[in-house]
């Protein structure tokens, strides 16, 4: 969707929208369709739209309202967000190409004007390329928004949340691909392209150089599947030369079968998106470096696939992580702990960073705890804690904070390694992140953001359509930009 920016609306742009607050002041506008708004109880809540018509000489004209809410509402930039993306959930198949979108009529700051386009370009994505029999009015028409009314800042404002876009979009693809399209050494390419021209540093590990590494862990988990595991590496030095980097850590199984631990038939497919944690970290890193952030940022992505087949590791099988620590493999389904244990190893030696957070699909039990409402949030240290939070809250992508304790680590000691990969049934998503703490350094800040519940929707959502929801990269985003000097 291309959005431009434009004194006054161009003629023949048939369909017009204003985004309006809660009790608008509508008086300027056709008395019919001021009536019309009344009887359909539009209110200009946020989510919000009216549609009515009117006859232009003699030239039908569609005119929309989209509702923003109160002005003083403490999610003011959602709000306007979401305003901005019910228009698109309406009008991106409808048949129209082009629309004007004024946005004089809400009192909007800057920030807020360009927090609509965002919400109205991040609700277009769509994933329809293997649809070859589409009905035609099934397809997207919306292809141009031309934008008056705004503050003059709105502009440069945009630049960055379009660069942030393109983040959540980058995300949202990589998710949505199914895993015969779409496994490490592709994953890789995807990236390669994305990153290209950007001035961020590419490094690819393949299985020969895991193997002198030691990452005994992650290449268990990847010695059934025919495709090789990698470990992609992304690095943007826009900081301070000597600030050390912000480590985000992705878990990257393109194709989680559960391994010999087989899981079930029934919604097995869900797996394609067991990438997701590497998927937010390679969209929020193209945002990152799409904005040109001022700060030192390392992504690190361990991709692998989990299947089942005659090389596959067993349960019982004992492995030794880069880390020298060795794993009982008691479930071979538990293997994202598995992947992000010699990840997030191979980041502090290589990078040395100041914190580390890494995102993964990571336990089916975070979606028992907190549904699909937040991702879970763990963290050894409160500030780190917070400021994750409070991006989070920022910009949509809500966390819940949950505990780490030395009683749950217990739960996963071995009686035959130093570690066993499941702990029992309960606090499943908690001896998880228990089992990536033993791998983090004394000392340094670190979070482990459960993504389980997030990264995929059964429904539309304010700013996704049903299916990938990019969840996590523009949190990523909002969380680099405070250390930006
Ligand atoms: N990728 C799954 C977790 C998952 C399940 C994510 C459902 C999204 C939806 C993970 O690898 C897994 O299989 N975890 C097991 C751990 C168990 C064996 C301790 C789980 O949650 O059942
Ligand atoms: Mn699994
Ligand atoms: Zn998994």
């Amino acid at each position: 969707m291309h959005i431009t920016f434009t004194q006054s609306a161009p003629e023949k742009v048939r369909l017009h929208v204003r985004i309006v607050n809660s009790g608008a002041d509508l008086s300027d506008l056709d008395p019919a369709l001021i009536d019309g708004a009344k009887a359909a109880r539009f209110k200009g809540s946020p989510g919000q739209v009216f549609e009515g018509f009117e006859m232009n000489e003699g030239v039908l004209q569609r005119t929309a309202l989209s509702g923003a809410g109160e002005v003083d509402a403490d999610k003011r930039r959602l709000n306007v967000e979401r305003a901005g993306a019910a228009l698109t959930a309406k009008y991106l198949t409808s048949g129209e190409k082009e629309l004007v979108l004024d946005l004089s009529h809400a009192d909007l700051s800057g920030e807020e004007a360009a927090a609509a386009l965002l919400g109205l370009r991040l609700r277009a994505f769509r994933h329809d390329m293997y649809r070859t029999k589409l009905a035609k009015d099934k397809r997207a028409t919306l292809e141009k928004v031309h934008v008056i009314g705004v503050p003059a800042e709105t502009e440069a404002m945009w630049a960055d949340n379009e660069a942030i876009a393109k983040g959540v979009e980058l995300s949202k693809r990589l998710t949505s691909e199914p895993a015969n399209i779409l496994y490490p050494e592709t994953f890789v390419e995807v990236c390669e392209t994305a990153f290209e021209g950007t001035g961020a540093e590419i490094t690819v590990l393949d299985v020969e150089q895991m193997e002198e590494l030691g990452m005994g862990a992650l290449l268990g988990v990847g010695q059934g599947s025919v495709r090789p595991s990698r470990i992609l590496a992304i690095n943007w030095k826009g900081g301070n030369p000597g600030d050390k980097p912000t480590a985000i850590v992705g878990k990257g199984v393109t194709f989680d079968t559960g391994g010999i631990s087989l899981k079930p038939p029934a919604g097995m497919e869900d797996m394609k998106w067991d990438m997701g944690g590497a998927g937010a970290v390679a969209g929020g890193m193209l945002a990152i470096v799409g904005r040109k952030a001022k700060a030192n940022v390392v992504a690190v992505m361990g991709l692998v696939e989990n299947m089942p087949d005659g090389n596959a590791q067993r349960p019982g099988d004992v492995v030794t992580s880069m880390s020298g620590q060795t794993v009982e493999v008691i479930n071979t389904d538990a293997e994202g702990r598995l992947v992000l244990c010699d990840a997030l190893h191979w980041t502090q030696e290589t990078f040395d960073p100041a914190r580390i957070v890494d995102l993964a699909t990571l336990t089916g039990a975070m979606i028992i705890a907190l549904g699909h409402e937040h991702g879970g949030l763990f963290a050894n240290d409160d500030e780190l804690a917070d400021q994750l939070l409070e991006a989070g809250a920022a910009t949509g992508d809500k966390l819940w904070r949950l505990p780490l304790a030395p009683a749950y680590d217990k739960l996963i000691d071995s009686p035959i390694a130093d570690i066993k990969n499941v702990g029992p049934r309960g606090a499943g998503s908690i001896t998880a992140a228990q089992f990536l703490q033993r791998f983090i350094r004394k000392g340094t800040p670190w979070a482990h953001l459960d993504i389980a519940g997030m990264v995929w929707a059964d429904k539309p959502g304010h700013s996704w359509d049903k299916g990938a929801t990019g969840f996590g990269a523009r949190l990523l985003d909002r969380f680099v930009a405070r250390f930006e000097s």
